[in-house]
């Protein structure tokens, strides 16, 4: 029995021997100690709709509730559907139409994580769609075969809406990579893995509640969810199974392998597949990242995704005065091989050509601090402790301005005690070097988040090619939510 279900178990048995009128009103309080795993809730595809010439997308967003454990309805939000969204199918190429109508009462946005746009299609803080309001954002997909996201971004309040639900996953496909012979039947050997941790209370609600701890620390929860689901398995009918694994958590790190310790092979990071299958037996994936894994599962041996806790040699020996919770363990999601299974092919030796980055090829350095101040905990009271070069996220300030076309090499330096996960818009960056020393293979291919380690100074090489605007701004940001809605923000213009 995992984790979850015990805490679940013990919960419930508190609540039963408590004969209050909570026990009473929560009529599922028994279900919720039901054992055993379910399965694995796979969210509905959406290739849109042609229409002259566009990929359209019709995307509502709305509250809802979501029965996560048996007879209990939790209030959620979602996209098409109470929790989360459907997995959006883009081909690279496309001229996508994204069409988003806000039922909430409350404003929310939807951005595009991953991906090159126009500054008015990213849905950042400021594409704001106020209750009732819709709006439509319209981009071509200049980005190779890759699984990226999209979620909330409203200013302040992403925290609050990505863990009510506003989250959901993109798959982009190209040629090249449908010609690798890669796992890729959705929902059979191709499997879409958003991973989220939650904390209910006693009527089985996820009220979005952090107090100071979590709003420093980032929230973590004690129930792991995969696509929705609370202690998923999954039927496995192939021999090879490649898992889209996303970090969709406000502030958990999860250190992901198997209960068996078995290897298995990294093909892709955030922005799309890597020169060759990396062979590793845990991947580490900080909130906002993305990694494509394939499992053999030939020796029939059922396995569990798990996320155990971070050692020290995860963070580069970095674990001196880190303060990061670190990864909850959580038994994710359980594999079961069929008896019998379709033989896949074997993986290819070589993938796609990267590029090599070359840091002479940079025109400009420009230089980012993440800090949490001396008085963190007064700071997270005060919400404006997290900041980028001594500044809070201003939304009326612009931070950086870009040339559009000019390579650039970003230092981002993390002077503060907990790691952070940079992100970046519109674009997908190269790692060069984290002090001085290469980047590990996993991440040694197209990435848009990346975790910057306590103390660490990390230069990535960068550059934005396609669109400008002078006044419509993009942002840079730790993706732990509670970070970003706490200030460690930053907005860029591309001119
Ligand atoms: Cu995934 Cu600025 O966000
Ligand atoms: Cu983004
Ligand atoms: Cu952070």
């Amino acid at each position: 029995m995992g984790r979850q279900q015990s805490q679940i178990s013990r919960r419930a048995v508190l609540r039963l021997g408590g004969a209050s009128m909570a026990v009473l009103a929560f009529s599922g309080a028994a279900s919720l100690a039901a054992p055993g795993r379910v399965a694995l809730r796979i969210p509905p595809q959406d290739h849109g709709t042609m229409i002259n010439g566009k990929r359209r997308f019709d995307l509502t967003v709305g509250a809802g509730k979501t029965a996560f454990f048996p007879g209990v309805e939790t209030k959620t939000m979602g996209i098409n559907g109470s929790y989360l969204g459907p997995v959006l199918r883009f081909s690279a190429g496309d001229d996508v139409q994204l069409a988003v109508q806000n039922t909430l009462s409350e404003s929310t946005t939807l951005h595009w994580h991953g991906f090159n746009l126009p500054a008015k299609s990213d849905g950042g803080p400021h594409q704001e769609i106020t209750p009732g309001d819709s709006w439509t954002a319209e981009f071509n997909v200049r980005e190779k075969a890759a699984t990226m996201w999209y979620h909330s971004h409203l200013m302040g309040k992403t925290a609050d809406q990505v863990w009510a639900g506003l989250a959901g996953m993109i798959i982009v496909d190209d040629d090249e990579s449908a010609a690798l012979n890669l796992p890729n039947t959705y929902g059979i050997d191709d499997i879409p893995v958003i991973l989220q941790d939650r904390s209910f209370n006693n009527y089985g609600q996820m009220p979005y509640k952090p107090g100071m701890h979590f709003r420093m620390m980032g929230m973590t929860g004690d129930t792991a969810l995969v696509n929705g689901t609370v202690a998923p398995y999954l039927d496995v009918t192939t021999s090879k199974l490649r898992l889209r694994l996303l970090n969709a958590s406000n502030g958990s790190i999860y250190m992901l392998g198997f209960d068996d310790d078995r290897s298995f092979d990294v093909i892709a990071s955030d922005g799309g597949l890597l020169n060759a299958p990396v062979s590793v037996a845990s991947v580490r994936l900080a909130p906002g990242e993305r990694a494509e894994i394939v499992v053999d599962m030939s020796n029939k041996t059922p396995a569990m995704l798990r996320s155990r806790s971070i050692q020290t040699e995860d963070m580069g020996g970095m674990m001196g005065g880190m303060m990061n919770e670190g990864s909850p363990e959580f038994d994710f999601l359980e594999l079961r091989p069929a008896s019998e299974m379709a033989t896949s092919p074997n993986l290819p030796a070589r993938l796609v050509d990267l590029p090599v980055p070359d840091a002479t090829t940079a025109t400009n350095t420009r230089r980012f601090e993440l800090e949490m101040g001396g008085m963190m905990m007064l700071n997270a009271l005060t919400g404006r402790g997290f900041t980028i070069n001594g500044t809070a996220m201003d939304p009326a300030r612009i931070d950086e301005v870009v040339k559009r076309g000019e390579t650039e090499i970003w230092e981002i330096a993390n002077t503060s005690m907990m790691a952070h996960p940079f992100h970046i818009h519109n674009t997908q960056f190269a790692i060069l070097d984290r002090d001085g020393q290469p980047p590990h293979p996993v991440e040694a291919g197209r990435k848009d988040t990346v975790l910057v380690l306590p103390g660490e100074t990390l230069r990535i090489l960068i550059r934005f090619d396609h669109y400008t605007d002078a006044t419509t701004p993009y942002m840079y940001h730790c993706h732990i939510l509670e970070h970003e809605d706490g200030g460690m923000m930053g907005q860029f213009t591309v001119v």
